[in-house]
This record gives C-alpha cells, sequence and structure tokens, in this order.
C-alpha cells in the first residue's frame, strides 16, 4: 500500500453576518465536502478546516442594525452555521472562527514575519473621514461613482456592476454611508503588503498550473496580466485583529489579510485540539496538497493574494489547486440577501433532507458557468431522478431479496455473462467516479454513478426477476445477487455525495456497523447467505404541491 497522502482541503471562511443559503452550498461547502469525503475513503489524511469570517465591514454592518455588538452577531452565526454542517453533513474536522485568540496570534506572527522580510512597509494614504461621525470611513461606509465603469453606487471597497475591487479613495463623488453627508479626505498611516515583489514569481507559479479549471485559471492570468498592486493591509477601525505594534492602537489588520490566514491558524488549533500542537505542519509542508474551495467572487485571494503571502513568508505550501466555482442562480436572477432572493440552509433543513438537496445541487454545480436553481428543478430532480432511478433501484432489489429468499443475500452459482457484464461496469465506475473527483469534477463523478444505477434498472427490466421467481429460482437469485452487489457499489461511489443514505444503505445491506467504508469495491463483498435487513425507504417522492409552497413563500 502506498502512504497516505495528506491532503488540506481549505473552505473559504463564511461572513459571520447572516445565514449560509443554497448558492454558498453550491459554490463553496458541497463541493469541498465530497472531496474531503473521497479522500477520506481512500485512506488519505485529511484536514478539512474554515470558520467562521468575524471582522470586516458586513459584520460590524450587521451589529449596527441590530443594535448588538459585532462579536455577537459573528458568536450568533458561529453557532448556526455549525449546526447547519452538522445537518448537512459538511464534515469539516475543524470549523473555528477568526475571532479566536489563536488567529489572532497567528495573522499577528505573519504580519510581523513578514514585514521582517521586508514585504511589508508603511506609507500616508487618504482616506475620507466624516467630520459628523467623527471617524474615517472604509470599505462599506462610502458610497461614490466607480471610477472603471462609472457605476453610481459603487461601495469602497468593490463595484457591484463591474466586480473590480476599488479603494474607497477611487470613488468619484464620495458619499458617507452613515449620515449621506460628504467626508473630507483625510491623511493616515497605513501598512502596505509588496504584492507587486511577487508579481513574476506568480506568473511562473500560476504558468506551472495547466490543469487548474480553466475559470479560475483565465481569471488569474487576466489579473497577473492587469499588473499587481500594493495593497494597504491595514484599516482605522475598532472591529479586528490587532496590529502587534505600539502606536497602532487605533488600527485594525484588513479583514481579507487576517481571515486568508484563518487556513493556517485554524490547522494549528485543530492540531492543539488534537494533543499535537506539530501535526498542522504535516498538513503544510513537505508533499502534502492543499486544495482550496470557494465561489468566484474569492478568487484573487487564494490565487494571488494568499500566495504571495505565503512567498512572503517562506517555507509553506502554496496552494496546489483552487477549485472555485462559477455562481448559483436562482431562476435566472443573482442570489441577494437584501432581496431575500435565496434558500436559506437554516430554513431548509428545517424541513427537508439534507441528501436530497446535496444531490440536486451535486448533480447541477456551477463548476464551470453558473448554474440554476429553483423549486421546480429541486422537486423534478428528486424525483425523477434521485428516486426514479437510484431510490427505486435499492428498494425494488432489497425488497424483492426480503421477500424472495427470506431476507437473506441469495446464492450467487448462476451468475452468466449478462451478470458479469453489469458487474465488470462496477470495477470501471468507482475508478472513474473517483478520477472526476480528484479533478473536481464533481457532477461527472455523480452522472457516472447514475448511469451505473440506471445500467442496473435496464438489467432487472430484461430479466424480470419478479416472473423468473416463479419459474427459475437459481436465476432469480443470479439476479438479485449481482444487482445487490452493484448496489454495494453505488453504496460506495455515493457516499461522498450523499453521505446519509450510503450509511443506511450500508446497515440494510447487513454489512455490520464496525467495518468502516472504504473507497474499494469487490462484487464478494455481498455474501451468500448473510442477512439483510427489512428495507426501509431511502429517499422519497415529492409532491408537485412543494413547488407552489415554497414558489409562494419565496416571492412573498
Ligand atoms: N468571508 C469571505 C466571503 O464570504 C470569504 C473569506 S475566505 C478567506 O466572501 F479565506 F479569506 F477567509
Ligand atoms: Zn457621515
Amino acid at each position: 500500500m502506498t502512504a497516505a497522502q495528506k491532503i488540506l482541503v481549505a473552505v473559504a471562511w463564511p461572513y459571520a453576518n447572516g445565514s449560509i443559503h443554497v448558492g454558498h452550498v453550491a459554490g463553496t461547502y458541497l463541493p469541498a465536502d465530497i472531496f474531503a469525503r473521497y479522500h477520506r475513503l481512500k485512506g488519505n489524511d485529511v484536514l478539512m478546516v474554515s470558520g467562521s469570517d468575524a471582522h470586516g465591514t458586513p459584520v460590524t454592518l450587521e451589529a449596527e442594525k441590530r443594535g448588538i455588538s459585532p462579536g455577537e452577531v459573528a458568536d450568533f452565526y458561529l453557532t448556526e452555521f455549525k449546526d447547519n454542517w452538522d445537518r448537512l453533513g459538511i464534515s469539516f474536522d475543524l470549523f473555528t472562527s477568526t475571532s479566536t485568540e489563536t488567529h489572532a496570534s497567528v495573522s499577528q506572527d505573519l504580519f510581523l514575519t513578514l514585514k521582517n522580510n521586508g514585504y511589508i512597509y508603511e506609507k500616508p494614504m487618504h482616506q475620507p473621514f466624516c467630520l459628523d461621525d467623527n471617524r474615517f470611513l472604509a470599505d462599506r461606509y462610502v458610497e461614490g461613482q466607480c471610477p472603471l465603469c462609472s457605476y453610481e453606487k459603487a461601495r469602497g471597497d468593490q463595484c457591484d456592476s463591474c466586480g473590480r475591487t476599488l479603494d474607497p479613495q477611487d470613488l468619484i463623488n464620495l458619499t458617507c454611508g452613515l449620515c449621506g453627508g460628504s467626508p473630507e479626505i483625510r491623511e493616515t498611516i497605513h501598512f502596505f503588503f509588496k504584492l507587486t515583489e511577487f508579481e513574476d514569481l506568480l506568473k511562473q507559479w500560476v504558468f506551472k498550473k495547466p490543469d487548474w479549471k480553466p475559470n479560475v485559471l483565465n481569471f488569474t492570468k487576466g489579473f497577473l496580466e492587469g499588473g499587481l498592486v500594493d495593497r494597504p493591509i491595514t484599516r482605522d477601525i475598532e472591529w479586528g485583529v490587532e496590529v502587534p505594534l505600539p502606536g497602532y492602537e487605533s488600527k485594525r489588520l484588513y479583514v481579507w489579510f487576517e481571515a486568508v490566514i484563518g487556513y493556517l491558524s485554524a490547522s494549528k488549533e485543530w492540531a492543539m485540539l488534537n494533543g499535537d500542537p506539530e501535526a498542522w505542519k504535516h498538513f503544510w509542508t513537505g508533499e502534502s496538497e492543499s486544495y482550496y474551495f470557494m465561489g468566484k467572487d474569492n478568487i484573487i485571494f487564494h490565487s494571488i493574494l494568499w500566495p504571495a503571502m505565503l512567498m512572503g513568508n517562506k517555507n509553506l505550501n502554496l496552494p496546489t489547486n483552487v477549485p472555485a466555482n462559477e455562481y448559483l442562480n436562482m431562476e435566472g436572477f443573482k442570489l441577494s440577501t437584501s432581496r431575500n432572493w435565496a434558500v436559506w440552509l437554516p430554513d431548509y433543513l428545517d424541513r427537508y433532507e439534507p441528501d436530497p438537496l446535496r444531490y440536486v445541487i451535486a448533480s447541477n454545480l456551477p463548476e464551470l458557468s453558473d448554474s440554476d436553481f429553483s423549486w421546480k428543478e429541486y422537486v423534478r430532480s428528486n424525483n425523477d431522478e434521485l428516486v426514479a432511478t437510484y431510490g427505486n433501484l435499492i428498494h425494488r432489489v432489497l425488497s424483492m431479496t426480503f421477500n424472495y429468499f427470506d431476507g437473506e443475500v441469495p446464492s450467487n452459482e448462476s451468475i452468466d455473462t449478462e451478470c458479469e457484464e453489469l458487474l465488470s461496469k462496477c470495477d470501471k465506475t468507482i475508478l472513474m467516479v473517483g478520477q472526476s473527483i480528484e479533478k473536481a469534477q464533481f457532477r461527472k463523478g455523480l452522472s457516472l454513478a447514475m448511469t451505473l444505477a440506471s445500467d442496473a434498472n435496464k438489467f432487472l427490466e430484461e430479466r424480470k426477476p419478479w416472473q423468473s421467481n416463479k419459474t427459475d429460482k437459481g436465476k432469480t437469485a443470479a439476479t438479485l445477487w449481482t444487482a445487490l452487489s452493484v448496489i454495494n457499489c453505488l453504496r460506495v461511489v455515493m457516499e461522498p455525495y450523499l453521505p446519509f443514505s450510503s450509511i443506511k444503505l450500508r446497515r440494510m445491506l447487513g454489512f455490520s456497523d464496525d467495518k468502516t467504508s472504504n473507497w474499494t469495491w469487490n462484487q464478494n463483498d455481498v455474501i451468500p447467505g448473510s442477512s439483510i435487513e427489512k428495507p426501509e425507504l431511502l429517499f422519497k417522492k415529492l409532491d408537485d404541491a412543494v413547488i407552489e409552497t415554497e414558489d409562494a413563500k419565496l416571492r412573498a
């Protein structure tokens, strides 16, 4: 056996200012989880980390709106996120927060290392300052016209129209987001990260990544072609990680600078919690690999900023791959928190099952271009694919076995070439699904698994065990044994996608619970004479009324 590969699954940190919705699930969390579960089944050592992004204006704005502290907002959502991951089966090894002491000290250490290595310097900046509010206005606290596309309502950090990252002082006709007044521009000293220093190194590094997804590669290369500029990495704010130098008490590290450090600080926290404080190194040095999952608005921070910070820090591994996704829209429109145009995860999980959502989203992931979610499609995909193809196969085969053979796996003595042909497809499927997942082609992996399920259904239609059972017990046994063996293969290849039902299916197939799953399949794993459980329905057909109810709720 080859040694286990160490794999860091680094998952973008959701802002702790609102609930997770299906767009986040599709863009980031589900693909990361499929990837992590697969590698664990393969026997690799996986460390999957993330946490809530507790700082930044999204959180302070929400706190002001609710009249509570940013810390309270962040704590509230941290609890909600963790509960949602459990219920959706997103299997983090550690989901923490950027508000921990570990994160602050790891961020401050990295800041000082980069500074000592000559990659951070001080420079005066000119920032909007509102005299009425007596404060500097950073990021989302100012509005104005985008200098690049002329959109009138661009924010200080970003233009929602052209998508460019901005600095507040770039905006034309600046207004204060708090009082609507016209801020003045004042001088303030900030630290800058010398991103320009890494331009050539980054180009060379990205050049060696031809296997990255084209959406990520093109975006990254385009950004590098446009030329890099040094980025300010401190802000005049109160909520955030403190700058570890005297004289900077009224400033904090910029949220993006410290949030990406979360991958490292969470790995260190995980190691400490596991009683082996040095264990994080296995995932950050040597032959270990790292995969960063996120939506497309985060690409630059993970394919340029964070790699540059790692280069400046020296001796930690750069990302192996950044398989970012595009967006999941709803009925053609971009998901929106303010317009309540989304399906919120806590709400979904209160009323529906996790695996159907995982199925519907995984089969429609925005891997290379935006994709679309609707309740109509949710019901159709659940009923016509998950239930009709996969669920029915399992239920028919287990029920017939239970009824015709007294709940015992029948004999495989009479298997013929037809049976063997189908069984040989299992070997191919498990191999190809694995290769697809390794390449972050999750949709393809799932559709390969579903093709095997369809083939098994065809096999049953042709051999009609419900008829042969009256005339030819040997053939019926061979048919059902073969089908059970195929289902056992499907159980394995579906486990990264549909963990809850795969675990139930294991039990129903009569495997003792202490046998851990792994990414292997052998037709003889299904042993004639062993007993199976009375089957229960794994997936339920949804009534069309669901569409109406949910659509009405959405549009309310
Ligand atoms: N909070 C950011 C967002 O939701 C993502 C941060 S990813 C990190 O867009 F790596 F920077 F933490
Ligand atoms: Zn103001």
